[in-house]
């Protein structure tokens, strides 16, 4: 079987790991290549702070609450190994802090410890008056997405740099394409649900911080307001999401909301030196689109599973959607070798 995955972001990297992990020794021989016009560090899955935390209110989304979770507990399995900090992988505790009550999120029973904030503690958040406390995961995109190339080499995964302009370019040389285009799917196919969400974000050098802060406002109507994510080495301050803005720009005016909002939510902030704004676009849709498409039309029959549309949550739920994307390509081996042995589901 030929596998090719367009994609060398968090969400291709992991759909080829996945596919390979699990039929690599079964199904002989397995040419897995991955096809990227941007590899790490240059990817929207790099610039990203990597906080696991999906959205606060993700409505209902069954599916994507199961993929959140198996992201998670995958992700907590490795804090005991050594791979963890080259995976740039850690535990991270921190604050969500609302100007009203609302309702526990879905995912509070993933995260670890989750508890209401105490009268003491909001005194810290003037202006807030209700937040939560957890302990989460933090995954950089910087060293995860080196980490699972290394390991894909290492399988024998080929990557090539190249733009692909359809599937059918493709088709004549794989039996499966794995879309992991993010917010560039709609150059393959039209997708009206697919909008970038734009955000601009301040990289500082404030060692002293040591826990996030993402604060919200319900009734401004804007999902996120300015928050604080202390990586690595560097401390992420953001805040901006603008639905259908396609600039991948830096842009001043942006960069003073995000440092007026963000020391006014931290004041020692003003003491940090900042290192580099960066700019990204969240490949937003009401639902990810993961799903399997036949291309029966033409000499060739061939197979796509789409992963893509993954909003501010890539890396927060990428481990379950390739997970996903090996099942969908478990039922399309089955069913064209129907006698073959297959291995147990993940
Ligand atoms: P990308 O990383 O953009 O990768 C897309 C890949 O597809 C690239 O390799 C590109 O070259 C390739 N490609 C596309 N089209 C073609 C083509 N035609 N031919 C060849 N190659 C092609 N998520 C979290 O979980 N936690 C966070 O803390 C977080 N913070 C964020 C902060 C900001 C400011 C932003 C903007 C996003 C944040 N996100 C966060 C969201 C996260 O960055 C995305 O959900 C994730 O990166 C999407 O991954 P992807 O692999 O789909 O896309
Ligand atoms: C963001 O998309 O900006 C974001 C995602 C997860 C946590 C914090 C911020």
């Amino acid at each position: 079987m030929r596998v090719a995955v367009i994609g060398a972001g968090v969400i291709g990297l992991s759909s080829a790991q996945c596919i390979v992990n699990r039929f690599q020794p079964r199904v002989n021989p397995l040419t897995v290549v991955i096809y990227a016009d941007t590899f790490t560090p240059d990817t929207a899955s790099d610039g990203a702070a990597g906080l696991w935390q999906p959205y606060v209110f993700d409505e209902e989304k069954p599916e994507e609450f199961k993929w959140n979770k198996e992201t998670f507990d995958y992700l907590l399995g490795y804090m005991n190994s050594p791979d963890a900090n080259k995976m740039g992988l850690f535990l991270q505790s921190g604050y969500n802090i609302f100007k009203e009550p609302v309702p526990d999120p879905s995912w509070k029973d993933i995260v670890l410890g989750f508890r209401h904030l105490t009268a003491n503690e909001l005194k810290l958040f003037p202006g807030f008056s209700y937040g939560w406390f957890n302990t989460a995961l933090m995954l950089e995109g910087k060293s995860y997405l080196p980490w699972m190339m290394a390991k894909l080499k290492e399988q024998g995964v080929q990557f090539v740099e190249k733009k692909i302009s359809s599937f059918q370019e493709l088709a004549p040389d794989f039996d499966v394409i794995v879309n992991c285009t993010g917010i560039r799917a709609q150059e393959l196919q039209p997708d009206p649900e697919l909008k970038p969400a734009r955000g601009q974000i301040i990289k500082v050098y404030a060692p002293w911080m040591k826990h996030f802060i993402l604060s919200h406002d319900l009734r401004s109507g804007v999902y996120s307001l300015p928050y604080i994510i202390p990586g690595s080495k560097l401390v992420t301050v953001g805040g901006i999401f603008q639905l259908g803005n396609w600039s991948e720009e830096n842009n001043p005016k942006d960069h003073n909301t995000v440092w007026e909002n963000g020391c006014k939510l931290v004041p020692t902030l003003k003491n940090a030196r900042i290192v580099e704004d960066w700019t990204g676009l969240r490949p937003v849709r009401s639902r990810i689109r993961l799903e399997r498409q036949t291309f029966n039309t033409g000499p060739e029959k061939f197979e796509v599973i789409h992963n893509y549309g993954h909003g501010g949550y890539g890396l927060t739920i990428h481990w379950g959607c390739a997970m996903e994307v090996s099942n969908i390509y478990d039922r399309i081996l089955r069913e064209r070798k129907p006698s073959w042995k297959m291995p147990s589901r993940l």
